[in-house]
């Protein structure tokens, strides 16, 4: 989907309790797998409205949020004002095209790979920006046949992914300790009105 489809569908989107509730399933995968601390220093890749990343806040020291959407970034700038949260920073920024500074003790990145198409360069820019003994956690769909997302979606790169294959990206790029478990079962009726059930992985390393 485009940036400007995302920035339609921020004021809504969390509207969907599907939503909320794989983000939650995302948040409490990668909380129970990683040793999170207060001193950590994360990155949150595709952060939209923030509904992972500010479960994790919490945990963390601080949170740079990072969209390309300026809808979705504005949704999270407001609930960070409301809920008076001091340590999360939202970013309009595209990694595949865009540099950052800084070094991350934790990047995490939720439902938002199948919509980049350099996935292999975005990895290692992932790799790059982890500080050695730091943590990367991916969550996104199993390959599916293409009825996710609906007809009129554009930007959608890839029908999920074989999270193997991602794990044996990781696992070149230099990180260790890579593992892959299936966190959640999303259910979702499709265009033609039919019940499907997709399965969604965490892939997660460390580096150094
Ligand atoms: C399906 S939403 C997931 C949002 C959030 N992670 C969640 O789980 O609720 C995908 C997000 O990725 C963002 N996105 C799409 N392409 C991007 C890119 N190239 N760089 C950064 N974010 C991007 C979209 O704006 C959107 O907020």
């Amino acid at each position: 989907m485009s940036g400007k489809h995302f920035d339609k569908a921020a004021a809504g989107w969390d509207q969907k309790q599907r939503r909320v509730e794989m983000a939650a399933k995302i948040a409490a995968a990668i909380s129970s797998t990683l040793p999170l601390h207060k001193k950590m220093t994360a990155l949150e890749y595709g952060c939209g409205t923030g509904l992972v990343g500010l479960a994790l806040a919490p945990q963390l020291a601080t949170l740079t949020a990072v969209d390309t959407s300026t809808g979705m970034l504005e949704v999270l700038t407001q609930k960070i004002k409301s809920e008076q949260i001091t340590n999360v920073t939202p970013l309009r920024l595209d990694l595949s095209q865009e540099s950052l500074t800084g070094r991350f003790d934790l990047i995490f990145c939720a439902m938002t790979l199948h919509h980049i198409k350099e996935v292999d360069h975005l990895l290692a820019r992932f790799c790059d920006l982890l500080v050695d003994g730091g943590y990367l956690a991916v969550a996104d769909l199993q390959t599916e046949d293409g009825s996710f997302h609906d007809a009129e979606a554009d930007g959608v790169m890839h029908h999920g992914f074989n999270p193997e294959d991602l794990a044996k990206t990781l696992t070149n790029l230099g990180l260790h300790q890579v593992a892959v478990q299936e966190i959640h079962s999303l259910i979702k009726t499709n265009d033609a009105g039919v019940e499907r059930t997709y399965p969604v992985f965490l892939l997660t390393g460390r580096k150094g």
